[in-house]
């Protein structure tokens, strides 16, 4: 099976790292890729958002399997393009991708299907919005509610914060349209989880656990980001809570999908707070968590040709989901001052060692110039390393750090260190 890879992130380089390993794969395809990518597949550089390009490029080297990987094509109904001329395809379309698209209809649909989640309100109109956050309790959350590269959200201690906030988000658009309406939510507390699942429709297959530090800073101080780092699994993840989770959030979303007319194929990403008054939807995103691929893909144990075929043929029941009884830690190495200003085009040199004994070294922005590789974007690398426990993986993960040198090479030192030291 020739596949194409649409995207070019460390998600993509984990997803083009396993689609690698199946016995299914022919020549593998990424559009554009970076260069980490380019080892395990050719590249093409097509932006994975010019949907006609990418068709005819998939027609001319006879793909018979297209995986997209990132949000924005999928938002933007890169799924339905593809199926459109013909390919089978992994991911959800449109209609389906709008429960990460847009924050208002996941909490509307989470709201009519009775599915936990923090109270909220939907805006509109600033002044609505203003006039609504003179009388709320404090921290409060505001919500870009379109795509914002995981930094639409602000999380707001006074009034004044608010209405900063307001200003930024809707008036100044600092987010674009994706500030047109807003979501102000209750501001809750506890552990975060990410738990991707496989869904083909109807049957929804969730993955092992993960969780993200997302904010910049050691201590989950500074800005949020994109993700600096995940583990898996999530130690705070009980079979209980999972057990939970299937039946009160799972299952609901899917049927709930159904029901609304918008069946939802692909991966289907759970942001859960196990607040203390039981677990609660953080959001939903329609695709791999970008690092979270980079630690839940490394365990699986089972073809993810074979499952991703499955979801796409809507016969996910009849395949088994296996992972490693392992751990994973991912730490991301970022230029320094990500995710505001920051320098690209620095060096990079990467000594011996990965792509062996469970180190990985998952490319996220870097980029071939004159055969060398040089950074070129905010996250540069994902250094994954598995072990038989979070503490093995995590001190491998963080020793692997020392393989890799640029100018201006930023990372969190505590990636894992409250979950392992409970
Ligand atoms: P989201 O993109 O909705 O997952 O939000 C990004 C991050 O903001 C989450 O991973 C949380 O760390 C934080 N966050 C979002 N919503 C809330 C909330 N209601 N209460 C507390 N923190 C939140
Ligand atoms: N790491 C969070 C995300 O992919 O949205």
């Amino acid at each position: 099976m020739n596949v194409l890879i649409v995207g070019s992130g460390g998600r993509e380089h984990a997803i083009a790292v396993k689609v690698a390993e199946s016995k299914k794969v022919g020549k593998i395809y990424a559009a554009p890729g970076n260069a980490g990518i380019s080892e395990v597949a050719e590249c093409v550089n097509i932006p994975a958002m010019d949907f006609s390009m990418l068709i005819d490029f998939a027609k001319e080297k006879n793909v018979d399997f297209v995986i997209v990987g990132a949000d924005d094509p999928l938002v933007a109904g890169a799924v339905d393009e593809f199926e459109k001329a013909g390919f089978k395809v992994f991911g959800p379309r449109a209609e389906a991708a709008m429960i990460e698209g847009s924050k208002a209809f996941s909490k509307n649909l989470m709201k009519k299907y009775k599915i936990p989640t923090a109270d909220y309100e939907v805006f509109t109109s600033a002044d609505k919005a203003l006039e609504h956050l003179k009388k709320v309790k404090y921290p409060i959350v505001l919500k870009a509610d379109g795509l914002a590269l995981g930094k639409g959200v602000l999380i707001c201690d006074t009034e004044g914060e608010a209405f900063e906030g307001i200003r930024t988000i809707m008036q100044d658009k600092k987010f674009g349209n994706a500030g047109d309406t807003i979501v102000v939510e209750e501001f809750m507390t506890g552990p975060e989880v990410s738990v991707l699942c496989f869904c083909d429709g109807d049957t929804i297959k969730p993955m092992t656990s993960a969780m993200d530090h997302k904010r910049a800073k050691d201590g989950d101080k500074g800005l949020n980001t994109g993700g600096m780092g995940n583990i898996s699994p999530s130690p705070f993840y009980t079979k209980e809570i999972e057990e939970f989770c299937m039946e009160n959030i799972y299952k609901p979303t899917m049927s709930a999908m159904k029901s609304e007319g918008r069946p939802f194929k692909g991966v289907l990403f759970v942001g859960l707070m196990l607040t203390p008054d039981g677990v609660k939807v953080l959001e939903y995103n329609a695709r791999f968590g970008d690092p979270e691929a980079q630690v839940v893909l490394p365990r699986m144990k089972s073809d993810i040709l074979e499952v991703m075929e499955a979801c796409v043929d809507g016969r996910l029941d009849e395949v088994e989901l296996d992972f490693e009884d392992n751990a994973a830690v991912c730490v991301v190495l970022a230029s320094d001052g990500y995710p505001l200003f920051y320098d690209k085009g620095k060096e990079v040199t990467i000594k011996e060692g990965f792509g062996k004994d469970g180190l990985y070294l998952y490319h996220a922005g870097t980029k071939f110039v004159d055969r060398k590789i040089v950074t070129a974007g905010g996250r540069v690398f994902g250094v994954t390393a598995t072990g038989k426990d979070l503490k093995e993986a995590r001190d491998r993960a963080y020793k692997a750090t020392e393989l890799v040198e640029f100018e201006n090479k930023y990372m969190r030192t505590d990636i894992g260190k409250k979950a392992i030291e409970g």
